[in-house]
C-alpha cells in the first residue's frame, strides 16, 4: 500500500518555521507564521490565560470526561456573545435562531461549515478571495466542492498592494446564487488589507440580494483593533441584514491557545427548526470526523469570558498586542521609508498581524537566505515577529533585496 503513496508537497507556512528552526544565524528573524511574539520575540501567555488556568488548577470541578458532542454549553454561549456582541446575542438566542458546534479552532470550524455546505447544498461551489490563506483553498477542495477567487487585491499596484473593491464587488454579483463565499470577517490573512465599514455594507448587500451563502472566517476577533466589537462589525452587519451565515471562530490569536485548538462554528439562521437541524447536522460530521471535541481550550476560554474582571483583563491585554503591532507598522514603514526613499504607507494602512509587503518572491527568497529573515514567499510578513531590536535590521535586508543586493 505505501509503496503507491506520493510524498506530498511541504506546507508553506510550516516549511518557513522549519527553515527557521535549522537556521544558525544569532540574527534570524522569524516572520513566518502567525503567532504572537512579545517585544522580547518571545511567545505570550496572557495573563487572564494565566489566571484561568490557576483557578482551573487549584479547584477543577472537571475531570477528564468526554464533553458532549457539541461541545462545553458554557463556552459555547460565550463564544457566540462575543461574535455576536451582547445585544444581538441576547436576541438572537431568545429566538432560538443561533447555534454552535466547538471546533478544534478556527481551521476546523472551516472543515464543518464546508462539509456541511457540501451535504445539503445543490450548489457545490466555494468562492474564496486572491489571496488568502493557503490552507482555504485546500479545505473546501477536501470538502468535494469547486473553488475559484473573487478579486481582491489590486493587481495594478501589487508594489502597494491595496483592495480592489469594484473588482471584489464584480465577481460576487457574478456569483450563482446559492455560491459558498468565504470573506475574512477581519484582519485579512494574508494581506491586512479590510474592506472599510462602508465597503463593507456594499459587500453585504450584494451576498443578501444574490443570495450566497456566507462563511465568515473570524480567526483574529479584537487582534485587529484591539476591540473586539470594532473587530466583530462584519459578522454583526450580516446578522441585521437577515442573512443566514456560518461564523468560523479561532481563539488561537486573540487568546493565544494556538495549540489547544479551541474554536466554534456558529450558525445564526431565520428560525428556529433551521438552527436546531443544522446544529444536529454540524454534530454528525464531529462524530465522524473525530468524534469530539477537546476539553482543557474550552474550559480556559469559558472562565475568561465567564468572569467579568478576567473579561477586563484580557480584553486590556488585546490591546497592549495590537498596539505593539501598529507600533511595528510604523517602525517597518519609517526605517523602509528612509532605507529606499519609496512610499511604504501601505503597510501602516493594513492592519492585524500580517502585511503584504509587495516584495516578490525572489526578493523574499533573499531576504531569507542573505538576511536570515523568514517571511512567506508571498511577501506575507507576520508583524508579530518585529520588535524594537529587530525592526531596523528587518527593513535593511528588506530594502537590500530590493536594490538586488
Ligand atoms: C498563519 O497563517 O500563519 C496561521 O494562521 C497559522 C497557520 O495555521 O497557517
Amino acid at each position: 500500500m505505501f509503496e503507491n503513496v506520493p510524498r506530498a508537497p511541504e506546507d508553506s507556512v510550516f516549511k518557513i518555521g522549519r527553515m527557521f528552526t535549522e537556521c544558525q544565524d544569532p540574527l534570524k528573524v522569524s516572520c513566518g507564521i502567525g503567532a504572537y511574539r512579545d517585544n522580547g520575540g518571545k511567545p505570550l501567555v496572557m495573563d487572564a490565560v494565566k489566571e484561568a488556568k490557576k483557578r482551573l488548577h487549584e479547584s477543577p470541578g472537571w475531570i477528564h470526561e468526554y464533553l458532549p458532542l457539541g461541545g462545553h454549553a458554557s463556552f459555547l454561549k460565550g463564544a457566540q456573545k462575543l461574535a455576536l456582541g451582547d445585544e444581538l446575542y441576547a436576541e438572537k438566542s431568545a429566538e432560538g435562531k443561533v447555534g454552535s458546534l466547538q471546533t478544534l479552532s478556527g481551521t476546523g470550524a472551516l472543515y464543518v461549515a464546508g462539509t456541511m455546505y457540501s451535504k445539503f447544498s445543490p450548489v457545490k461551489k466555494a468562492l474564496i478571495s486572491n489571496p488568502t490563506w493557503g490552507n482555504h483553498n485546500a479545505i473546501f477542495t477536501n470538502c468535494g466542492l469547486e473553488v475559484s477567487k473573487y478579486r481582491y487585491i489590486d493587481e495594478s499596484c501589487m508594489s502597494t498592494p491595496k483592495l480592489d473593491l469594484s473588482g471584489f464587488l464584480e465577481d460576487l454579483e457574478a456569483a450563482d446564487e446559492g455560491t459558498l463565499v468565504l470573506l475574512q470577517a477581519c484582519a485579512h490573512n494574508p494581506t491586512g488589507v479590510d474592506p472599510s465599514e462602508e465597503e463593507w455594507k456594499k459587500v453585504i448587500e450584494i451576498c443578501v440580494r444574490r443570495k450566497l451563502v456566507v462563511l465568515l472566517d473570524n480567526a483574529y476577533q479584537g487582534f485587529a483593533t484591539g476591540d473586539v466589537d470594532v473587530d466583530g462589525f462584519a459578522i454583526r452587519e450580516f446578522v441585521k441584514a437577515g442573512a443566514d451565515i456560518f461564523v468560523a471562530c479561532s481563539f488561537a490569536k486573540n487568546m493565544g491557545l494556538y495549540g489547544e485548538r479551541i474554536g466554534a462554528l456558529h450558525v445564526v439562521t431565520n428560525n428556529e427548526k433551521s438552527c436546531l437541524d443544522a446544529v444536529s447536522q454540524m454534530k454528525i460530521i464531529s462524530r465522524t470526523t473525530y468524534s469530539n471535541p477537546p476539553q482543557f481550550g474550552a474550559l480556559i476560554v469559558d472562565t475568561i469570558l465567564s468572569d467579568e474582571k478576567l473579561y477586563g483583563v484580557w480584553k486590556e491585554q488585546l490591546t497592549v498586542m495590537s498596539e505593539r503591532i501598529k507600533s511595528m507598522r510604523g517602525a517597518l514603514r519609517s526605517y523602509l521609508e528612509a532605507e529606499t526613499g519609496t512610499d511604504w504607507s501601505h503597510i501602516t494602512k493594513q492592519i492585524g498581524m500580517f502585511s503584504y509587503t509587495g516584495l516578490t518572491k525572489e526578493q523574499c527568497i533573499n531576504c531569507r537566505e542573505k538576511g536570515s529573515l523568514f517571511m512567506l514567499e508571498t511577501g506575507r510578513v507576520s508583524m508579530a515577529g518585529l520588535n524594537e531590536g529587530n525592526v531596523e535590521r528587518v527593513a535593511k535586508v528588506m530594502a537590500a533585496s530590493i536594490k538586488g543586493e
